[in-house]
């Protein structure tokens, strides 16, 4: 194998930089030659290929969004797109592919796979809503965007003694909740995978009013409704004088943390690895902190499960 190609496909992730600067590392320091392909799976069936040198990735492990551009394309689930894909591929010299993005970008990897097309999903989301990985590259950071919002809501709900309903991203998975709600001491956290019950909302806010705390943080996954149709669903149980705050793609943007641009590193450079190994078909992910990879089919197939022991301890913690 000569040469290999990496996109950034769907949703962009804080991280995914770091991920394209490895896999360009890595790749070069095994003699490899490295395409970027711009604007994702859109841009690879338009030829928009261009070789990347050493220099090419530098100053761009610090920067959040990908400077190669993404796009949403559901045209390559199409037999027509996925072929012209493979041609452009061909047309180039590449030799394999690293696809970084979510669950529909891990679609395009395995649709290229089955067409004798060796390609690798890294998984790059800060949905977290991956299966066969721990981590997500961009979740992390998407988190702690979150928390910092918080933490800034939480001043302002205390001055006014006032709810807040601080709604984020995550798409149907709950995890930016849990965890930025954990790490913010939300008084309730909500997230898809879990029933919840508007009563007993109510009943802590009110048991935690009498106690004399006054405010309260919410924290809404968007995948159960929207902020402003949960504040209004709760002030028709009581005078909580609610506000609704919809933290939206500023959890998209911004310098990764440490933690995802050192994973975004280790998972880029075994995707490299299985690649020289002649391997493709497979997701690269983070198990216990030990870098894994996974059947991409099974991956798809898999739903990713929610920590419900961390849910549990979230509840514990906000009586
Ligand atoms: O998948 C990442 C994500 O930010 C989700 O959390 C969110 O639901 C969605 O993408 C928003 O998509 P768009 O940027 O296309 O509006």
């Amino acid at each position: 194998m000569k040469r290999i190609a990496v996109l950034t496909s769907g949703g962009d992730a804080p991280g995914m930089n770091a991920a394209v600067r490895a896999v360009v590392r890595k790749g070069i320091y095994e003699g490899l030659e490295v395409y970027g392909v711009k604007y994702g799976f859109r841009g690879l069936v338009n030829g928009d290929l261009k070789k990347m040198e050493l220099g090419d990735v530098g100053d761009y492990i610090q920067r959040g969004g990908t400077f190669l551009h993404s796009a949403r394309y559901p045209e390559f689930a199409s037999e027509e797109g996925q072929l012209k894909g493979i041609e452009q591929l061909k047309k180039f010299g590449i030799d394999a592919l690293v696809v970084i993005g979510g669950d529909g970008s891990y679609h395009g990897a395995e649709a290229l796979t089955k067409r004798g097309f060796n390609a690798i999903g890294l998984p790059g989301t800060i949905d977290n809503d991956i299966s066969g990985t721990d981590f997500t590259i961009g979740f992390d950071t998407a988190c702690n965007t979150a928390l910092d919002a918080i933490d800034r809501i939480r001043d302002t709900a205390s001055s006014h003694d006032r709810t807040f309903i601080i709604e984020v991203m995550g798409r149907n998975c709950g995890d930016i909740a849990l965890y930025a709600g954990i790490a913010g001491g939300a008084d309730a956290i909500i997230v898809p995978e879990e029933k919840f019950d508007i009563h007993k909302i109510v009943e802590q806010l009110n048991v935690r009013r009498a106690r004399g705390k006054a405010h309260s943080i919410i924290v809404l996954a968007e995948g159960v409704m929207s902020g402003p149709e949960f504040a209004a669903e709760l002030d028709k149980y009581g005078d909580f004088d609610s506000r609704a705050s919809v933290l939206g793609h500023i959890q998209r943007g911004g310098n990764p943390t440490t933690a995802d641009r050192v994973l975004a590193s280790r998972l880029g450079a075994r995707a490299v690895e299985l690649l020289l190994e002649g391997k493709g078909g497979l997701a690269v992910g983070i198990v216990a902190n030990q870098i894994v990879e996974n059947d991409i089919t099974a991956v798809l197939q898999n739903k990713s499960e929610m920590d419900h022991r961390l849910f549990e301890l979230s509840k514990e913690l906000s009586i």
